[in-house]
C-alpha cells in the first residue's frame, strides 16, 4: 500500500527585487494513498502547480515535509511520474524512440521487457501510424498524448498529472479522461490531477481538493462516492457540481 502524505507544507517564492516573498502555499496537509483519485481544482495561482513539483521533487518546501511510503521526497524519481501542462518531450527523438527512452529510464534494459507495453500505449493513444514522426510534426493534442503515455509506460505509484487534457478537443478530452480514468482502475495506484474543468474533476476524482489562494490553502476536501462510470448529467453528479462551484466563488471573495 503506498501513502502520500504531505505535513504542514509550506511554500514561498522569493522575488527576484526586494526581501519579498510569495507564500504560494500555507499549511497544506493531506494523506492520499493506492486507490484513490484526487482532484484538484482552484483559482488561478493558488498553487496548483506548486504543489505537484513538490511531489515530483522538482522544487522543496519552505516549511513541513512530503513523504512517500514514510521516506522524505528529496529528488525526481519514477515512482512518482509528472505530466506538464506543456507537453515535455524530447525533440530530437521520434514518438517511438520517447516511448522506449522513458522506459530504459525507470531501468529496463532489455527491449522485450517494455516492448510489448510500449506497442500498446502507441495503439491507445493512436500514436501507432505516427511512430517514426518527430515532437513538432506531431499536432498539440497527439504531444499530449504522447506525454500522458511516457509517463504511464512506468507505471508509477503516484502519477501526477498537471491541467494534462487542457490542450484537447471536447471530444478527444472525454476519450482521454476514461483512459486515465482505466489505467488507475488497473494499477490502483495514486493519481492527483490538477484541473481547471469541474466536470472533469467530478468525473474522474474519488477526492476534490477545492484551494483558497494566496496564500494557497485547501479550503474542502470532498468525498467524491458517486459509482463509476459517472454520469455527468445524473442529478448527484450536477448537485455535486453546485457545491464545488459555490465553493470556489466563495474562495475568490475572502481576501
Ligand atoms: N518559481 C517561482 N518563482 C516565484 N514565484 C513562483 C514560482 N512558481 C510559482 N510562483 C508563484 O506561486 C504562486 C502559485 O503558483 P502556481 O503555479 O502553483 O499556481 P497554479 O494554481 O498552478 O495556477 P494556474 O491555475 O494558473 O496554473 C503564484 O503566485 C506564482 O506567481
Ligand atoms: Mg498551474
Amino acid at each position: 500500500m503506498n501513502i502520500l502524505e504531505l505535513n504542514h507544507v509550506h511554500k514561498s517564492f522569493a522575488k527576484i527585487e526586494g526581501e519579498d516573498v510569495t507564500q504560494a502555499l500555507s499549511d497544506i496537509t493531506f494523506t492520499v494513498q493506492d486507490g484513490e483519485f484526487l482532484s484538484i481544482v482552484g483559482p488561478s495561482g493558488c498553487g496548483k502547480s506548486t504543489i505537484m513539483r513538490l511531489i515530483a521533487g522538482l522544487i522543496f518546501p519552505t516549511a513541513g515535509t512530503l513523504t512517500l511510503n514514510g521516506e522524505i521526497i528529496t529528488s525526481p524519481n519514477t515512482e512518482r511520474g509528472m505530466v506538464f501542462q506543456k507537453p515535455t518531450l524530447f525533440p530530437w527523438l521520434t514518438v517511438k524512440q520517447n516511448l522506449d527512452f522513458t522506459a530504459r529510464m525507470k531501468g529496463y534494459t532489455h527491449k522485450k521487457d517494455y516492448e510489448s507495453e510500449s506497442e500498446r500505449l502507441l495503439e491507445l493513444a493512436g500514436l501507432k501510424d505516427f511512430r517514426d514522426d518527430f515532437p513538432h510534426q506531431l499536432s498539440g493534442g497527439m504531444a499530449q498524448r504522447l506525454a500522458l503515455i511516457r509517463t504511464m509506460i512506468n507505471n508509477p505509484k503516484v502519477f501526477l498529472l498537471d491541467e494534462p487534457l487542457g490542450a484537447l478537443d471536447a471530444f478527444t478530452r472525454m476519450n482521454m479522461q476514461d483512459e486515465i480514468l482505466k489505467l488507475w482502475q488497473r494499477s490502483n495506484h495514486i493519481v492527483l490531477m490538477v484541473t481547471h474543468d469541474i466536470d472533469e474533476a467530478l468525473y474522474l476524482g474519488t477526492r476534490i481538493i477545492v484551494m483558497a489562494p494566496r496564500p494557497g490553502r485547501i479550503r474542502e476536501d470532498l468525498k467524491n462516492n458517486m459509482p463509476y462510470p459517472r454520469v455527468r448529467t445524473s442529478d448527484e453528479f450536477l448537485q455535486m457540481r453546485k457545491q464545488v462551484l459555490e465553493m470556489l466563488n466563495f474562495g475568490q471573495n475572502i481576501n
